[in-house]
């Protein structure tokens, strides 16, 4: 047997005793980039193999944590895609302010820099108290950085910019306060944003949702989990929601795709029809 299909069985073994012990599926993310960050986490480890980490991470909660660590893509900014949040701005806001209230649904938050964006650009459009945010991520150590609102002062140059970009109507550094290397953004802006772990492979959906984003997610997974998350975004969605995938991703070739109109192409940005 090569090398390399001992470490397939090998990663195979890990991923159902992990599913087992503590409940975390990866077993439907994407094979080339799954084995990709598994092989950095071992590297980085200290253990030879993965047959070698097994007997620890299924005894030990902290190199559990540690590997959960290493396998999530947590790479994210503030106005990701600035045309995307000018879309938002100009077709989508002016169908949320017809509604006294509403839900919005951040899966696969991140630090929290997407559902940030989101608060500025509605309070701009005013819409400020008029709405709450969930903000999902499975890996709580994101959440934990995204519940402080604190960055490195050294990106928001690139900021400003991808918020000027995005239609932004007022001066970005309103948002923050500057200490030494950081940035602090306004706590304003936290108190409409609900940061919660919830885990796309196994926990359930979000009801009663007028707006649900999911941005560079589902790249990562196999056909079978993007089609658990697209089933669990259109049960949470309200008829006349919005839903929002990443610049990669689609609905198009779906069969869920019939039930939704494309709003803002190439933006990946649905709306859910009525009936
Ligand atoms: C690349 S970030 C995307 C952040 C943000 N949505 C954006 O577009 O900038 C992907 C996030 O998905 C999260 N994630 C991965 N698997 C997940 C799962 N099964 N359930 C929930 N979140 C998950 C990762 O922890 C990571 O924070």
């Amino acid at each position: 047997m090569r090398s390399d299909d001992v470490e397939d069985v090998e990663i195979r073994l890990l991923l159902e005793g992990v599913q087992r012990i503590y409940g975390y599926d990866f077993r439907d993310y994407a094979d080339a980039s799954i084995k990709r960050r598994l092989n950095h986490w071992l590297a980085e480890s200290g253990f030879d193999t993965f047959s070698q980490a097994q007997s620890q991470l299924l005894r030990e909660r902290s190199v559990f944590e540690s590997l959960l660590r290493g396998i999530t893509v947590n790479v994210t900014e503030m106005f990701r895609d600035p045309t995307f949040f000018r879309a938002v701005r100009e077709q989508v806001v002016p169908f949320l302010k017809t509604y006294p209230f509403v839900k919005i649904w951040h899966a696969g938050c991140a630090t929290g820099e997407e559902a940030y964006s989101m608060a500025i650009l509605l309070n701009e459009e005013g819409m400020a108290g008029r709405y709450r945010m969930y903000a999902t991520d499975i890996n709580e150590a994101v959440l934990q950085k995204a519940g402080e609102g604190v960055m490195p002062i050294a990106e928001m140059q690139r900021f400003t910019r991808n918020y000027q970009k995005s239609g932004g109507r007022a001066s970005f550094a309103d948002y923050y306060t500057a200490r030494y290397d950081r940035a602090m953004l306004s706590p304003a802006l936290k108190q409409h944003i609900v940061f919660a772990p919830h885990n796309l492979a196994t926990d359930g959906e979000f009801g009663e949702m007028n707006l649900v984003l999911c941005r560079n997610v589902m790249i990562y997974f196999k056909p079978a989990l993007k089609e658990r998350c697209l089933r669990l975004f259109d049960s949470s969605l309200l008829p006349g929601g919005f839903l929002c995938l990443g610049l990669k991703e689609s609905l198009e070739r779906r069969k869920m795709g019939e039930r939704y109109e494309e709003l803002a192409a190439p933006l990946r940005i649905y709306r859910k029809r009525y009936g």
